[in-house]
């Protein structure tokens, strides 16, 4: 009896020591089990003949539930079967009013609203895919960006018409059709597209149009700012939307929830995250066209939302209003994004008591992602054994001056210590392909570091600094090289230098992003210097800034610089622009603050630095 009882103890102590050791045991299994799951789900997928894609997955849940609503936007309400047709009306117009056939491309620039869900479905219908063009891009850039993927078709929203108008030469001489989503059309060479569709038959939309789609057929194009340069197409394999499709899966979405979309359907977090994995899970979407402080409760009480998708600044501005009775007066259960602080985080989830926060790391020119299975504070996720495995990657040491990873005298990269920042490299193999940039070689080149450790090998390098602890949790730190993230875009310093360059009084410009206290990510900063003779013209530049950048891409902050150190590399002026932020007392004069009432730039003087210090302006 006695030696039962010894064993006993000997076996609940080895119990107790090895969770003591690793308390993440468990979570870690059920999340491999998980993970497990959605492998072998991705592999049914794949041995099905032609490829099961998210459109065959939602017409599955078209024939399951009908009458279900999918798509709730402002007060209309559509049902599976109704999208389906809509979708269908969407497919059949285009086959009439286009030449689009199957591996075409055509590209959206529309607002969150539901003919962007038609169209999108209605494109995959007849085997094409959708360019998703940044609703906040104009002129060059865009043109930059509708070019990039070949698309011979332009679907704008009504409220893009002045965008599309500044364009339409260009688009006119390359022969590409030009829609407008509205019932009639008075601008020569575009055609509206409502009225189309809204005549359109809306029967079924023939499997053979899309016969030839595979698993390797691209869907969509994604324009991310990478790390150098105008925005670049990342192109969205089929099989890669299940990638981030199943987020939802694995979050413990259930098939009764409703989610809330505030984030824009351009980007893979609205779209793939979102409205995939919505579709996967057969669920009521909630679509705003925009994420309003204002209406974010409100629209989740009125549509009993229990998910919300969010990025850290949307929970900050919640965080920011002014407390209320109602705050914990909905069914809001599960939240899922990325970059949530963990200040932010306690605050949000003690006001609003939303009981689940399930924060992810991503990109989607990006190879790899961690989930944040635990619920540990901070961490963007966890790295188990089983991830380790199958998709390699590594925290190296990095060089800011020298905007690179450090290499020792072998030309190795150098692993950096537990507990320390480093670049994130993710081996690229058969189970972690890299896509790379649509019509951009050089710059798909560029992000793909070899020999990193050992000869041949090569990894991605994701431009992200992350620190990993002692039980594997990730901590998303920073971005490297030229891009910063402001408001959930990344913003290319060097497309915002290119616009200011052509003021007629700048001579040399360099544009960073400067970190605000209260706020997440980097607001952009430019420093000048002079054409001799001539003087900055505060309005003009406010004008032309306005003009040709999009909100989050404007410098807030320009300082003039006498002369652009020619002392040392390019790279270490940038540091030391970077050490003085826009501090006035560690910048010499003049430096100016974007002043929106005023239309101008405005001096920043030291009452301006300290209210936006204290958070009295915000941004
Ligand atoms: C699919 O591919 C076959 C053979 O390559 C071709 O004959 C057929 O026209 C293609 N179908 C479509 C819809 O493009
Ligand atoms: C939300 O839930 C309430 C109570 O269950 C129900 O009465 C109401 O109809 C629901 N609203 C919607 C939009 O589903
Ligand atoms: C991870 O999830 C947990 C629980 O849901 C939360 O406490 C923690 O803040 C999350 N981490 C981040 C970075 O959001």
């Amino acid at each position: 009896m006695e030696a039962l009882y010894a064993a006993l103890a000997v076996v609940s102590l080895s119990f107790f020591l090895f969770f003591v050791k690793f308390p993440y045991f468990l979570h870690d299994c059920v999340f491999i089990v998980k993970s497990l799951r959605v492998r072998s789900k991705r592999m049914k997928f794949r041995k099905r003949l032609p490829y099961y894609t998210v459109l065959d997955c939602f017409l599955d849940a078209v024939q399951r539930h009908p009458h279900k609503p999918f798509l709730v936007f402002e007060d209309e309400v559509y049902t599976y079967q109704q999208v389906d047709r809509w979708s269908n009306r969407a497919a059949h117009a285009l086959r009439k009013h286009t030449d689009l056939r199957e591996g075409d491309t055509a590209a959206l620039l529309m607002a969150n609203e539901p003919h962007f869900v038609f169209l999108w479905l209605g494109l995959m219908k007849i085997g094409c895919s959708s360019s998703l063009l940044n609703t906040n891009i104009r002129g060059k850039s865009l043109m930059h960006c509708f070019l990039c993927c070949e698309a011979k078709v332009l679907i704008a929203g009504a409220e893009y018409s002045s965008a599309v108008c500044e364009v339409l030469p260009e688009l006119r001489d390359r022969g590409v059709s030009v829609f407008l989503l509205c019932d009639n059309c008075d601008i020569g060479g575009v055609q509206s597209l409502k009225d189309k569709m809204d005549i359109s038959e809306d029967g079924h939309v023939s499997h053979t149009l899309r016969a030839n789609i595979t698993r390797r057929s691209p869907a969509m194009y994604i324009y991310t700012s990478g790390t150098t340069g105008l925005p670049k197409a990342g192109v969205t394999l089929h099989e890669r939307i299940w990638g981030g499709g199943f987020f939802q899966f694995l979050f413990g979405v259930k098939h009764d929830d409703v989610i809330y979309i505030p984030l824009p359907l351009y980007h893979a977090a609205g779209l793939i995250v979102g409205l995939a994995g919505a579709i996967e899970r057969g669920i009521t979407v909630v679509l705003r066209r925009k994420f309003s402080v204002s209406h974010f409760w409100s629209d989740c009480r009125k549509h009993n939302v229990t998910v919300i998708q969010y990025i850290g600044e949307i929970m900050r501005y919640l965080c920011n209003t002014p407390k209320r009775e109602t705050d914990q007066k909905h069914s809001v259960r599960v939240a899922i994004g990325n970059g949530l602080r963990a200040d932010i985080w306690q605050e949000f989830q003690c006001r609003f008591g939303v009981k689940k926060i399930k924060e992810f790391y991503g990109a989607s020119d990006g190879n790899m992602g961690f989930l944040n299975y635990t619920g540990k504070v901070g961490a963007v996720g966890k790295a188990n054994f089983i991830q380790k495995k199958l998709s390699p990657h590594a925290l190296i040491q990095y060089d800011p001056e020298l905007e690179a990873p450090v290499r020792d005298s072998r030309g190795r990269c150098v692993p950096v210590p537990t507990g320390e920042t480093g670049l994130l490299v993710c081996k690229i193999t058969e189970i972690t392909p890299f896509e790379g940039y649509t019509g951009n070689p050089e710059h798909t080149e560029k992000k793909k570091l070899c020999d990193v450790f050992e000869d041949g090998d090569v990894y991605l390098n994701t431009g992200d600094l992350l620190r990993m602890d002692h039980h594997g949790f990730m901590y998303f730190q920073d971005r490297v090289g030229d891009t910063f993230r402001w408001k959930g875009e990344n913003v290319a310093t060097t497309e915002v230098s290119d616009i200011i360059a052509v003021l007629d009084f700048v001579k040399d410009v360099s544009v960073y992003g400067v970190q605000v206290p209260g706020h997440e990510g980097r607001v952009g900063m430019a420093a000048l210097t002079l054409k001799e003779e001539h003087e900055f013209h505060a309005e003009e530049a406010f004008s032309h800034v306005t003009n040709f950048l999009p909100s989050y891409a404007r410098p807030r902050f320009i300082r003039i610089l006498r002369s652009m150190e020619l002392t040392g590399t390019f790279k270490q002026v940038k540091t030391s622009l970077l050490k003085d932020g826009f501090d006035p007392d560690r910048v010499t004069p003049p430096i100016y603050f974007l002043h929106e009432s005023s239309k101008s730039y405005i001096p920043l003087t030291h009452t301006l630095y300290n209210n936006i210090i204290s958070g009295e302006i915000c941004f």
